[in-house]
């Protein structure tokens, strides 16, 4: 018999139905292509569910989900609703109830087209992030005194615990030795990003990191505060292979990453506690003003459904998937990922009719 996945799909709000509806249709594709099953469970939180029901994201679904292999999540996010309430419940909720410390978030260039760089090719773009996913200032420790007043004080922590440090340091350095060197290299590189010269804090990261790469002699290491990282990656971006970073400077740096690749419409990754319930999504947000338009690009989470199958164990699949959208990006097929230059479903289509097609010629 056929291995079975359970798989929540929690689409959320503005186009995050449109580009999770697409991946399932390319999931469906893959799976009949591998001979796996997927069972599907809907979960109905958001900006709708909230309204109506005043929930945002009940313990009993964290239950649920800890019984699966892994969720595919569209995007959270509605003007109608409080800033950061249900991205706080929903997103930093199932990355801290589930304990997802890694963010994994690559920055893969596919066709020289797709960057605004000036001469940068596919070769000089291939970076890994390592986003600490569960800490740092995400931690909500924050407060507010003398509110509304000339004296008002706002703080918000930045908190670093070793055991959370060395553990996504540690992953980082996993992923670059399973990667191994890139094309030139005769060692896969990691580099830490931090601010340690300003946020002291950080110092924990500092010799965190020391630590590690004494566990990998065959790892070459660099660092770079965050600032001058920005800088580099739009200078040299060929310089970075796997980075390991804070979380609020992982979420800041893998923006500018996605626009060096196509933007925020190709940009996937991974929440992800290895071994466990993974959650896997674009990383853009919902985008109302795209909402049922048909207009968004779903390749962030088609992309990120790639990952999930990796995650879950299905690797050639997860391979086939990658390649298969890079081919139709390489041939011209897919010319942007600008909203409304081409259709949500129309690409969504065309990566599962060219699976489709590869799996016929193939067999
Ligand atoms: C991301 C998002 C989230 C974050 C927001 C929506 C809370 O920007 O996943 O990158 O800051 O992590
Ligand atoms: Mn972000």
């Amino acid at each position: 018999m056929s291995k079975v996945y359970d798989i929540g799909v929690l689409p959320g709000d503005g186009i995050g139905e449109e580009v999770v509806r697409e991946s399932l249709k390319v999931l469906d594709a893959i799976q009949s292509i591998h001979g796996f099953q997927t069972k599907r469970e809907h979960l109905p939180y958001g900006a709708e569910h909230f309204l109506k029901t005043g929930e945002t994201m009940p313990d009993a679904a964290f239950d649920r989900i800890r019984q699966m292999h892994a969720v595919l999540f569209g995007a959270i996010g509605d003007p109608r609703i409080e800033v950061g309430k249900l991205e706080f419940a929903i997103i930093a909720g199932m990355r801290h109830r589930l304990d997802l410390y890694v963010n994994l978030r690559p920055v893969k260039l596919y066709h020289e087209s797709l960057c605004p760089l000036k001469g940068k090719k596919p070769e000089d773009i291939d970076i890994l992030f390592l986003r600490e996913n569960t800490e740092d200032a995400y931690a909500g420790v924050y407060g507010t005194t003398k509110k509304d007043t000339d004296y008002e004080i706002a703080h918000q922590s930045m908190i670093y615990t070793a055991r959370g440090t060395e553990r996504i340091i540690r992953h980082a350095f996993e992923l670059a030795k399973k990667r191994g060197p890139k094309p030139g290299k005769d060692k896969p590189l990691v580099t830490l990003i931090d601010k340690a010269n300003a946020v002291r804090a950080q110092d924990i990261w500092t010799r965190i990191f020391a630590k590690v790469a004494k566990d990998y002699p065959g790892i070459a290491t660099d660092h770079a505060y965050i600032d001058a990282a920005c800088m580099w990656m739009v200078k040299t971006p060929e310089w970075f292979d796997v980075c390991v970073t804070t979380n609020l400077f992982g979420d800041i740096i893998t923006d500018l990453g996605a626009m060096l690749i196509g933007g925020m419409g190709i940009a996937a990754s991974g929440n992800i506690h290895p071994g466990k319930v993974s959650m896997f999504e674009g990383i853009h947000g919902s985008a109302p003003k795209y909402k049922g338009t048909d207009k968004a690009s779903p390749l962030a989470t088609i992309l990120a459904m790639g990952l999930m199958l990796d995650h879950i164990g299905q690797h050639e699949a997860a391979k086939e998937l990658e390649a298969t959208v890079a081919e139709l990006i390489r041939a011209g097929r897919i010319r942007s990922l600008k909203a409304g230059d081409h259709k949500c479903s129309e690409l969504g289509s065309m990566v599962r009719d060219a699976l489709l097609e590869r799996a016929r010629a193939h067999r």
